[in-house]
């Protein structure tokens, strides 16, 4: 499986996502500074991806502030300080920033060494979580083949390899179980339209993509067999932070009883948030949301609301997915629901 994230001539390479699908580039990152304008303009984006190049943004700090005398710790620590400030929401990138930080004491080579280990485990995590993921739904879609709506992106683009919620859907299509994925086309940034179709066509996945606003209706029209999502921070009980628009996709699958599953590494977990009430949520501009692609559709000066995320509460939420294994946070609605989802199939 071809990477989206890599290590080369003392450089972070990405490929640029706000450039698909029209063109396929890899940025090369030299500085900090660089890597902060590419994840605040999410051209590196999706929270495994964050937590890798905050780790590989840190490795490019120690071995600039590296002289005779050893590393300068305080710029290093304060390169650490506002990587992880960046994106606020996905709780990987300051778990990738701080791993990488722990080694600093033993110099530059010691923090690279430790970002490349996490390069190199993320396609081993990610294929582990969708394995369970797939095993999990697999077996109660008894053979049949399933109809999968995903929001936003969760695939290589926005892991380091593999993806989680759509490396799923890759599992799950290797094993001829999916009939058909219904993408969501994410407003405002169409991560969904842009990167998800992108990724699905590249492995001939079929694919039909949706507004936003039509996912209620497709469930309703019993077009919809389980829906699989990506995280961006676990809180302790379960609520989920992720892409702005998965709670009404969860509050929908709830009413009709279609299985709601999240796939994430173990690093998007924060038992320090006993609930999703306090995970922060980016705000972001407001010419997301008054321009498409570049042009003004809304009156100049117009007022805007425009959260990067939302939080879904855990008891919408049928299973949580990690390379560990599958927790379910509301046991008893799921089995309602596994019903519904082998009586539809
Ligand atoms: O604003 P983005 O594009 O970084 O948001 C990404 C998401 O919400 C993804 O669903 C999440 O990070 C999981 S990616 C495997």
């Amino acid at each position: 499986m071809s990477r989206s994230i890599a290590w080369q001539d003392g450089k972070i390479h990405l490929v640029d996502q706000r450039a698909l699908p029209g063109t396929h580039s890899w940025l090369r990152i030299a500085t900090v500074d660089e890597l902060i304008e590419a994840i605040t303009t999410l051209a590196v984006r999706g929270a495994p991806a964050l937590a890798l190049v905050g780790a590989l943004g840190v490795a490019l700090s120690a071995s600039k502030h590296t002289s005779v005398a050893g590393v300068d710790h305080t710029s290093v620590r304060a390169d650490a300080h506002r990587i992880a400030q960046s994106r606020p929401t996905a709780v990987n990138l300051s778990w990738g920033v701080k791993r990488a930080l722990k080694r600093v004491a033993e110099g530059a080579e010691a923090v690279l060494a430790e970002a490349l280990t996490m390069l190199e485990d993320d396609e081993r995590l990610n294929r582990a979580a969708a394995r369970h993921a797939a095993d999990f739904i697999a077996n109660v879609a008894q053979g049949d083949r399933l109809r999968i709506l995903t929001h936003c992106n969760t695939g290589r683009l926005a892991t380091g390899a593999w993806g989680t919620a759509l490396g799923a859907i890759r599992d799950l299509h290797e094993r001829d179980l999916v009939r058909e994925v219904l993408a969501t086309e994410t407003r405002p940034l169409l991560q969904g339209a842009r990167l998800t179709v992108w990724e699905l066509q590249e492995e001939n996945i079929p694919v039909r993509l949706g507004p936003d606003s039509a996912a209620a209706s497709a469930m309703q029209a019993g077009d919809v067999d389980c829906v699989i999502v990506g995280a961006d921070r676990i809180a302790a009980n379960g609520d989920v932070a992720n892409k702005i628009g998965t709670y009404p996709l969860a509050l929908a699958a709830a009413r009709h009883h279609i299985p709601f599953i999240v796939v994430a590494p173990e690093s998007t977990i924060d038992v320090s948030l006993l609930d999703g009430t306090t995970i922060p949520i980016e705000q972001r501009g407001p010419e997301e949301v008054t321009s498409v692609a570049g042009v003004q559709v809304a009156p100049s000066g117009t007022a805007v609301y425009n959260p990067a995320f939302d939080v879904t509460p855990h008891d919408l939420i049928s299973a949580i997915v990690t390379e560990r294994g599958i927790w379910t946070p509301r046991p008893t609605d799921l089995e309602r629901d596994l019903e519904r989802f082998t009586a539809v199939v």
